[in-house]
């Protein structure tokens, strides 16, 4: 009976293996595992932290026209609750989608882009401890945008220093 046990192996093998590899596709693109900022999965279901229809005319319009919403992870609604600088660990995202006007009403469009902060001293000391990344969708395909948080980012957040470098206060 020697062969159920090779067959057995081999089966487990064969499903370990498809599903260990894709854990590692997935891995390799979005992970944290080279210092960067993985992507938030699921931050839909996070916390809500508002929501923002940015119109043409408004000086951020070229960054984020449109319909936008804040989430937060159950760290950062924390010090957004408290007013208290973030924990590490704490995650905030931006997530920027396209806006349909139609019989008047405004109606929020596809995803364009999810930004991402991850507080982690450890990782990004260079950035007041903040990792940056902005995930640009584009047919359900999503691409890293940063190369430089500093500049890309911090250029605008620097100027909330006082509230951790987090623009978004929690009014609900
Ligand atoms: C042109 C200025 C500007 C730049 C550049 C900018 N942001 Fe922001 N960001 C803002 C503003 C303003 C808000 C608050 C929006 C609101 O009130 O809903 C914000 C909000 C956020 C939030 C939600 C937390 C918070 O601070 O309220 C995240 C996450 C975020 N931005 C990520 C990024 C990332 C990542 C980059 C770089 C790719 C970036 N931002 C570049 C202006 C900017």
């Amino acid at each position: 009976m020697k062969w159920i046990g090779w067959v057995a192996v081999g089966v487990w093998a064969l499903a370990a293996g498809s599903v260990f590899g894709e854990t590692q596709a997935h891995a390799a693109y979005d992970e944290a595992d080279n210092g960067e900022v993985a992507f938030p999965e699921g931050y839909e279901c996070w916390n809500h932290v508002k929501s923002i229809v940015v119109l043409e005319g408004h000086k951020y319009y070229k960054y984020m026209g449109g319909f936008h919403h804040v989430y937060a992870n159950d760290k950062a609604l924390d010090a957004l609750k408290q007013n208290k600088s973030f924990p590490k660990g704490a995650i905030l995202v931006f997530e920027l989608r396209g806006m349909l006007t139609e019989d008047d009403t405004i109606a929020e469009g596809p995803c364009k882009a999810v930004g991402v902060m991850e507080k982690d001293p450890d990782r990004f000391p260079e950035t007041e401890g903040w990792g940056f990344e902005d995930f640009k969708m584009k047919g359900g395909v999503r691409k890293r945008a940063v190369t430089n948080a500093r500049k890309q980012c911090l250029s605008c957040h620097k100027s909330q220093k006082d509230s951790d470098y987090v623009y978004s206060k929690y009014s609900h």
